[in-house]
């Protein structure tokens, strides 16, 4: 970002004025007692002052011009990483000094900007790393415990070394979750995961991800209902993310269920809007209170950590969900009535209006 070439040098005549003036009365006063007539001594001091200021302005031209605009724009060229760098605004100042001090006001507030951010991110980054830590300390020193167990003695006992070795491959598959959870987490939030998008038929996606999590509803007792309102919606979507946030929803849907629950998932178009399709996993599990409802999005955020633990949660999950739904420019919005349910719901743009690539589906 360059100044523009400004045609006047306000600085140059402020600077110009007072020795302009000083030196024309100080000549003129002078003249007067030499020459003896007001006139010549009124001319005289005229072109003293007129002299003095066209060469003290060329003077201040030449030496202060261009370093004050050097000056001024490489205060403009402050990196920035988080702040939309548009400079301070031009017109609001009265010469090149006020314009260069606008700069630097402007400069400061994008420093102070970026280091609040970078703090922030440092908080952030500090607060992961501890989650994480203690998120993987659980199951580690676990699987130490029932191995150092065994290899004391357990191992020759034929009661327990089943049970141990068989609790010891549940915490290392909790591990495996974990690690494939946060991979994905710091994917989605450094942008690297882009939604791939495609048109998806979003019956066959649900009905996918329900035969995948069958097994565990049958396990729970819980019965999964597809409620297929729209029989041929197609959305713009990435597939892989869409059926990772159907089954991370349906998922926690049977975990947090009771016993003989049931969930409901189903797709209609927008009321107001037949370019979205809302999507529903609802449930008649054990819900989630208010207070918790802003929170089960966070990173690790779980109301019962036991009981998520237990079921292998990772805490991860509606994190993740909400990541994916923010990559596509949708949103996660959550109903729950504690003791009666929850419904999840979120929007994806149809396909209608690729008509093209909606033909094109075999
Ligand atoms: N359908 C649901 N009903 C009740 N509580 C839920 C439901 N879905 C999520 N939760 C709560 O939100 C928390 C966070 O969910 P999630 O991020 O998927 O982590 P995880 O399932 O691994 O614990 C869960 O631990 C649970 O307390
Ligand atoms: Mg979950």
């Amino acid at each position: 970002m360059t100044s523009e070439e400004s045609t006047y040098f306000h600085i140059g005549i402020r600077l110009s004025f007072p020795p302009a003036i000083i030196s024309g009365i100080l000549i003129g006063m002078i003249s007067l007692f030499w020459v003896q007539s007001l006139y010549h001594s009124l001319l005289l001091g005229a072109g003293t002052a007129s002299t003095v200021f066209i060469l003290v302005y060329l003077f201040a031209l030449q030496l202060l011009k261009k370093r004050l605009e050097q000056l001024h724009d490489t205060i403009l060229q402050t990196p920035s990483r988080f702040t939309n760098v548009n400079g301070p605004p031009d017109n609001v100042a009265t010469d090149e000094i006020q314009r260069i001090l606008n700069a630097a006001e402007w400069c400061k507030a994008t420093i102070t900007h970026e280091l609040k951010k970078m703090d922030e991110t440092d908080n952030y980054r500090k607060e992961f790393i501890g989650d994480i830590s203690h998120e993987l300390k659980t199951p580690i020193f676990s699987v130490q415990g029932y191995l150092e167990t065994l290899q004391d003695g357990a191992l020759e006992d034929p009661k327990v070394n089943r049970v141990f070795l068989a609790k010891a491959m549940k915490n290392v598959n909790r591990l495996i979750f974990l690690t494939n959870d946060l991979l994905e987490i710091s994917r989605l939030e450094t942008g690297e995961l882009k939604p791939d998008l495609s048109v998806i038929p979003l019956n066959n996606l649900i009905h996918d991800a329900i035969d995948a999590l069958q097994y565990k509803a049958e396990q729970r007792n819980v019965t999964l209902i597809f409620e297929e309102k729209e029989t041929n919606a197609f959305a713009l979507a990435d597939r892989n993310q869409i059926r990772q946030v159907l089954v991370n929803l349906i998922e926690n849907s049977i975990k947090y269920n009771k016993t003989d629950g049931k969930v409901h998932i189903s797709t209609r178009y927008h009321e107001n809007d037949r370019s979205k399709i809302v999507v529903s996993v609802r449930d008649t599990g054990i819900g989630i209170d208010p207070e918790d409802v802003k929170r089960v999005t966070e990173r690790f955020f779980r109301v019962d950590k036991s009981r998520s633990r237990e079921q292998g949660g990772t805490g991860l999950g509606l994190s993740i969900v909400k990541h994916i739904l923010e990559s596509h420019g949708e949103q996660l919005v959550i109903e729950s009535n504690p003791g009666s349910g929850s419904i999840f719901r979120f929007t994806l743009k149809s396909a209608d209006y690729h008509s093209d690539l909606i033909s094109a589906w075999p």
